[in-house]
C-alpha cells in the first residue's frame, strides 16, 4: 500500500530528474527580551529552504528484542498487511490495518477547498515516505524462539492471524544477542539461550557484521536499528567511563562492566551509520554516545515508546493547565502481566520506568506561573505491579485532582485497558518512517549551507515518553505541540 500521491504547493519544486524536492518556508516567531519588569517582543521572520530527496530507499529494520511482544507483533502485523489477510472473529471478519500509526492512519488538513471545507489527506501522502509494507525485518534476541513461537508466547494477536502467518514467521529466527545480565531483571535469565560470547568490543564487532550481512542479503539501501528489548537499569554516567565518545569507545575496549547492552548496540549502529532508536526508558544515550553520533552524523531517537497512560497524561495535563485549572495530584497505577511487566517487577528496572514516566508534566506546569509558584509541582506518583493473568492487556488507572474556581476541587478518574503491544507496535513503524525521512531532508537559512537535522531527533517526541532533545533545547511534552512539529516539518 504505497502512497498514491504527495502534495505539491506553490512553494515546492519537484525536480523529476534529480529526484529532489525544494521547498521554501518563512518561519515567523517572536524574540522576547526582558529587563525584569517589562517584556519587549520583536517579530522575527526566518527563511528556510528544505531539500528533500524524493527517492524512497529500500529500508531494513533490525529490532533488538525481536522475539518480544512488540518485536513479534510488529513483524507479524506488517506481514499480515503485506499479504492482505483477514480473519473471522465473533464480531465478524476483520482485516489487517495500521490503526495507531500516525503516518498511516491519521490525516492532516491541507487547507480550505473550493466548497469552503477543509481538505484532508493522510499524513503519509504529504511527502514520499517509506511504506511499512516495504520494510524488511530482522533482529536479535537473547531468546532463540522463532517469531511464530514468539507470537504464540506473547498471546497478543488473534490465534487465527497467528495460524495463517506461521509458515512465514517460523522461518524468522533472532540472531544471538549481547546479554549483560546485570542490566535487566534476574527473572529474565531463563529465556537467555541465544547469547554472544567474547569481550564487549568483540560483540560490538559481531553486531556490526550482522548489520552488514542483513543489508547485503536483502539488498538494502539503509538499516534502522530499534531497541525494543527489556528495560535496563540506569547505568552510571561518569568522567572517564562514558562522558566523551573516545572514553566510551575506550571503556568498551577495556571490557568495562558498566557499559550496557543497549549502549553497545547504539555504538555498533552509529559506527555502521545507522539511525538508532531507543524504545525503552533506560539512559542508553550517555554523553559519549551522543557525541559519537554527532561525530558520525547519525541520528538517535529516544527514549521509551509513548503508547498509553503517558500519551493521555500529555493531553490531559495540557488541557487542564491551559484551561486555567491547577492539577495538584496525579496518581497513576498500572498492572500488567506480560514479560515487560515481569522485568519491571524488579526495583532497578521499575526505577528506569518511573523516571521516564515522571517528567512528562514538567513543561506544562512551568508554562503557567499564574497557577504555580516557581519550583511548585503537582504530586505525581507512578505504581506498576506485575499480575500475570492480565498478560498483555495492561490496565492503567489514573486519578487527576485539580484545584478549581474559589477553592473547589475537580477529580478525574480514568480506567484504560491498554492492549499494550497493539498500541506500541504501530509506534515502531512511525519511528522508522519519520527517522528515515529525516535522513533525506536537509535545511538551510538564506546565508547558510545545507545541513541535516541535529543527531538527536526531537521530531520523534510525539512517539516517545521521555523525549530526548539536543543539548540546550527545551523539551516539549504537550502531545499536540509535538504533533504540530511533525506536521510543520512535513509541510
Ligand atoms: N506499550 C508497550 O508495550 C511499551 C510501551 C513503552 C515502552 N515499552 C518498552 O518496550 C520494551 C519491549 O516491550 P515488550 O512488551 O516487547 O517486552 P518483552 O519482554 O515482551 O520483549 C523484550 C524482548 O527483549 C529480549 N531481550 C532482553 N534483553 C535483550 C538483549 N540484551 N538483546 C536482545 N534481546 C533482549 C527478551 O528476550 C524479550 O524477547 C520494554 O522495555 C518496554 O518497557 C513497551
Amino acid at each position: 500500500m504505497s502512497s498514491k500521491f504527495y502534495v505539491e504547493s506553490e512553494k515546492v519544486q519537484y525536480n523529476e530528474t534529480k529526484q529532489t524536492i525544494l521547498s521554501t518556508y518563512e518561519y515567523q516567531s517572536s524574540h522576547v527580551e526582558t529587563d525584569g519588569e517589562r517584556f519587549r517582543v520583536k517579530p522575527v521572520n526566518t527563511n528556510l529552504t528544505f531539500r528533500t530527496s524524493a527517492r524512497v530507499p529500500r529500508v531494513g529494520v533490525m529490532l533488538v528484542g525481536w522475539g518480544g511482544n512488540n518485536g513479534s507483533t510488529i513483524t507479524a502485523s506488517v506481514l499480515a498487511n503485506k499479504l492482505g489477510i483477514s480473519w473471522r472473529t465473533k464480531d465478524g471478519v476483520k482485516t489487517a490495518n495500521y490503526f495507531g500509526s500516525i503516518t498511516q492512519s491519521s490525516t492532516t488538513s491541507l487547507g480550505i477547498g473550493p466548497d469552503g471545507k477543509d481538505v484532508y489527506v493522510p499524513l503519509k501522502d504529504l511527502l514520499p515516505m517509506l511504506s511499512p509494507n516495504d520494510m524488511e525485518f530482522d533482529g536479535w534476541d537473547i531468546s532463540s524462539v522463532n517469531i511464530a513461537d514468539a507470537c504464540s508466547r506473547a498471546k497478543v494477536l488473534d490465534i487465527s492471524i497467528q495460524d495463517q502467518l506461521r509458515p512465514y514467521l517460523e522461518k524468522l529466527k533472532p540472531r544471538p544477542s549481547i546479554y549483560c545480565p546485570d542490566f535487566i531483571a534476574a527473572n529474565q535469565s531463563d529465556r537467555a539461550d541465544n547469547v554472544l560470547s567474547g569481550t564487549k568490543w568483540e560483540m560490538v564487532t559481531k553486531i556490526r557484521e550482522d548489520i552488514k550481512d542483513f543489508k547485503q542479503k536483502k539488498n538494502l539501501d539503509k538499516v534502522i536499528i530499534l531497541w525494543t528489548a527489556n528495560t535496563e537499569r540506569f547505568c552510571d554516567v561518569a568522567a572517564g567511563l562514558n562522558d566523551t565518545a573516545d572514553n566510551l569507545l575506550e571503556s568498551i575496549k577495556r571490557n568495562e562492566a558498566e557499559v550496557s547492552s543497549s549502549t553497545l548496540f547504539a555504538v555498533a549502529s552509529i559506527l555502521e551509520g545507522c539511525t538508532y532508536i531507543n524504545g525503552s526508558p533506560q539512559n542508553t544515550f550517555v554523553p559519549g554516545c551522543i557525541e559519537l553520533a554527532e561525530r558520525h552524523g547519525v541520528f538517535l531517537g529516544g527514549d521509551d515508546f509513548k503508547s498509553g497512560q503517558t500519551k493521555i497524561k500529555s493531553v490531559l495535563v495540557d488541557f487542564l493547565v491551559s484551561a486555567g485549572l491547577k492539577p495538584t495530584s496525579i496518581v497513576s497505577y498500572n498492572h500488567l502481566g506480560n514479560n515487560d511487566g515481569k522485568n519491571l517487577s524488579a526495583p532497578k528496572q521499575f526505577r528506569s520506568k518511573e523516571i521516564s514516566k515522571s517528567n512528562v508534566v514538567d513543561d506544562m506546569v512551568e508554562s503557567n506561573d499564574v497557577l504555580y509558584s516557581p519550583n511548585e509541582k503537582p504530586d505525581h506518583t507512578v505504581v506498576i505491579k506485575y499480575v500475570p493473568y492480565v498478560a498483555d492487556s495492561k490496565r492503567a488507572m489514573d486519578e487527576y485532582t485539580s484545584e478549581i474556581f474559589m477553592g473547589g476541587h475537580n477529580t478525574i478518574v480514568l480506567h484504560n485497558t491498554c492492549e499494550d503491544s497493539l498500541l506500541a507496535a504501530p509506534l515502531i513503524i512511525d519511528l522508522v518512517i519519520i527517522a528515515e525521512l529525516c535522513e533525506r531532508i536537509q535545511v538551510k537559512t538564506i546565508d547558510g549551507d545545507y545541513e541535516q537535522f541535529h543527531s538527536v531527533l526531537s521530531i520523534l517526541s510525539y512517539l516517545l515518553k521521555a523525549p530526548m532533545v539536543p543539548p540546550g533545547t527545551p523539551v516539549v511534552n504537550a502531545l499536540f505541540r509535538q504533533r504540530a512539529c511533525i506536521e510543520n516539518i512535513f509541510r
